[in-house]
């Protein structure tokens, strides 16, 4: 089973603060660093690490976007899927405070350049039965979503930035939905994270929900439903903490390893990610996963 993920690929700049700038303030910061990132490349990056077979495809620039693929290919995943424009790398602009929280600023560059042609012969390497992983950065979502779905491939979404999402996308579609507490609710509808979850099933009933619950754990509402609480660790940088968590998540299901199994593994790898700065360079291998996941259970 292979995974193709269509999705974005970032420059992260990123730039540590006391706190997040305010209108009208100007502020120094603390450190600077210069790092591969996008929600699609982290995500393949993790999957990729927790053992997965995985094609990226998107857009780079052909001037700024050499490192983003030598950075995709050192982790092992395949780039014979990434096309070059001769315009700039999509990147971000990113503000983590001394809470480790993050505030971000996207241009989407490169990331907005699919096009119709680039769909059908991207997906035209996949069959019924491989795996479909998108976010929210990149155009022609509702296309992707539509061939894909299509030609049998199992859809997994993380509707990350949420903005236009819901009016737009095909959840009817999805076949896996990772979200947060904030998406699960403004996709839901419902006052709590559990209560938006179970409305989306109930909505679309072939969906499994994934929802992140930040400090309290990550919950699973589907055909099986699951808990997992979160490990007490202390965080330095969140940023990208999601991809990891969807990435082993995924990474493992692929394997097929169980419900309950998956979500351990994704906690342990966005725990992990959280002591590390950077997105793409918090992520942890399978091999630091496990030994976290076998220190913790002896700790018990
Ligand atoms: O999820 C983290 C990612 O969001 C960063 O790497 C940044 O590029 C933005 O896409």
């Amino acid at each position: 089973m292979k995974i193709c993920s269509f999705g974005s690929l970032n420059i992260d700049y990123i730039y540590s603060v006391e706190h997040f700038v305010h209108a009208g303030e100007t502020i120094p910061t603390l450190d600077r660093s210069n790092v591969c990132g996008g929600k699609g490349l982290n995500q393949s990056i993790a999957m990729a690490k927790a053992g997965a077979s995985v094609y990226h495809a998107g857009n780079v620039g052909a001037v700024d976007g050499q490192l983003l693929l030598t950075t995709l290919q050192a982790n092992g995943v395949n780039v014979s899927l990434v096309s070059r424009q001769n315009t700039a790398s999509g990147h971000a602009i990113i503000q983590v405070d001394a809470k480790g929280e993050n505030s971000i600023l996207l241009f989407g560059g490169t990331n907005k350049m699919v096009t119709e042609e680039q769909i059908v012969h991207v997906l035209s390497h996949f069959e019924a039965g491989d795996v479909l992983v998108l976010q929210n950065e990149i155009n022609m979502l509702p296309q992707i979503i539509r061939q894909g779905h299509e030609k049998g491939m199992k859809i997994v979404l993380n509707p990350s930035p949420i903005a236009g999402i819901v009016e737009t996308v095909p959840l009817e579609l999805v076949d896996l939905l990772f979200v947060n507490e904030e998406e699960a609710c403004l996709i839901g509808g419902g006052a709590t994270a559990q209560e938006s979850a179970g409305r989306l099933r109930e909505r679309y009933p072939q969906m499994t929900v994934i929802c992140t619950l930040g400090k309290k754990g990550a919950i699973v509402y589907g055909e099986e439903e699951a808990f997992f609480p979160s490990y007490n660790v202390k965080a330095v940088d969140t940023t990208g903490a999601g991809d990891t968590f969807l990435g082993f998540y995924v990474g493992s299901m692929v394997k097929n390893m169980g419900v309950d199994e998956c979500l351990k593994c994704a906690t342990a790898a966005a725990a992990l990610s959280i002591q590390k700065k950077g997105a793409s360079t918090s992520i942890p291998t399978l091999t630091e996963v496990e030994q976290f996941i076998a220190d913790m259970t002896t700790k018990e």
